[in-house]
């Protein structure tokens, strides 16, 4: 007669070992609880404050809804399924905690212990799958944010004013050549597409920063035109390197934060119609340098902490942007 007991005697142990390896991480009882506590304080529905003010996400990010994750921030999306290195979401709480850009901020929430960091990456590289967590369902949009593969069949889903500025700017423009991309990669930028489909690109050289000089950075010249986020900090950029951004027409994000970089740097800035974004925190800018801001009437945001810059030059360059949020302090 064959063994037939003690083959089924070890099952039980096969299956729960099977589980260990593939039991997927669940997202409301894994992965909300952590989010839930260290970030939607601050990434969460608008809601008013004791003094009745409207107090909206931070970044235009909630993290209180699963629509809401997939949907991004004013910046597009924080989410690749299946790829945390390239996740917003993943990276800013994986940057070195003194980088300004380090999620939750320095301070406000304690960061995520090395299990949740394990738990958050598997998720994502999983697929980032919400299961039947839907969280807040406030103001999601009644028709998709993604539209259906035969999208032009599909009345096109309502776009937000930063959606309708990034389709404009990628109106006709083809993407960029391979070569074009490797060569940043080479020189250690990293360069990721905007969105999933889109021939706007965001490149930084968060991987190799300080060593990161102007040669490595003017890289990204064979693809300047594609270029609508830029992130040099904490390179070894010089005034040169910002030679680059004269071939950046759809540059909406610029940030030269920690940088060497001073007032010559920004003679170079003057033809960015597009720039929403210009972060010069940590920089050797000054009031002179500032006066060259006053033209680029498309600023939301400037960041001048701990540059050279006074309180009066602030002022001024508030007066000449009064839409614009100059955050000097
Ligand atoms: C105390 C408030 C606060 C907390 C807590 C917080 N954040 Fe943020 N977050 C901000 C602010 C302010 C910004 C915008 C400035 C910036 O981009 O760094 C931001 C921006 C972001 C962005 C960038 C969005 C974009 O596309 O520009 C991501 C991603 C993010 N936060 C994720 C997180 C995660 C994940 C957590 C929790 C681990 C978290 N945040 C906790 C305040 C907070």
């Amino acid at each position: 007669m064959r063994p037939v007991l003690p083959a089924l005697a070890l099952m039980p142990l096969a299956l729960s070992l099977a589980n260990l390896q593939a039991a997927p991480v669940q997202f409301e009882s894994e992965i909300f609880p952590f989010l839930e506590k260290k970030c939607v304080e601050c990434h969460r529905a608008p809601y008013k404050d004791k003094n009745g003010k409207v107090v909206k996400p931070k970044a235009g990010l909630r993290m209180d809804g699963a629509w809401a994750i997939l949907a991004g921030s004013e910046n597009g999306a924080v989410l690749t399924a299946g790829d945390a290195a390239k996740s917003e979401l993943y990276l800013r709480v994986t940057l070195p905690p003194e980088d300004d850009d380090f999620m939750p901020p320095r301070g406000k929430a304690d960061p995520l212990t090395a299990t949740e960091l394990d738990l958050f990456q598997r998720w994502i590289n999983e697929g980032a799958r919400f299961g039947d967590w839907e969280g807040n369902t406030e103001g999601k949009p009644k028709t998709p944010p993604t539209p259906p593969a035969d999208a032009k069949a599909a009345p096109a889903a309502p776009r937000s004013e930063i959606q309708q500025l990034y389709h404009r700017l990628s109106e006709g423009l083809t993407p960029v050549a391979e070569e074009a991309r490797e060569a940043v990669t080479a020189a250690g930028g990293r360069v990721l597409p905007l969105a999933r489909t889109s021939p706007l690109l965001s490149v930084d050289f968060r991987l190799t920063a300080a060593e990161a000089n102007d040669e490595d950075i003017l890289s990204a010249r064979g693809l300047a035109a594609n270029i609508a986020h830029l992130d040099l900090s904490r390179t070894a950029a010089t005034d040169a390197a910002l030679a680059l951004v004269r071939d950046t027409p759809r540059l909406v994000r610029l940030d030269l934060s920690n940088t060497g970089i001073g007032d010559e740097a920004l003679k170079h800035l003057s033809g960015l119609k597009e720039l929403r974004y210009l972060n010069l925190h940590g920089t050797a800018v000054t009031d002179a340098g500032l006066d060259q801001l006053q033209s680029l009437i498309s600023l939301d945001a400037v960041y001048l902490w701990q540059s050279g810059v006074t309180e009066a030059g602030a002022k001024k360059l508030r007066n000449a942007l009064p839409h614009a949020r100059i955050n000097s302090k």
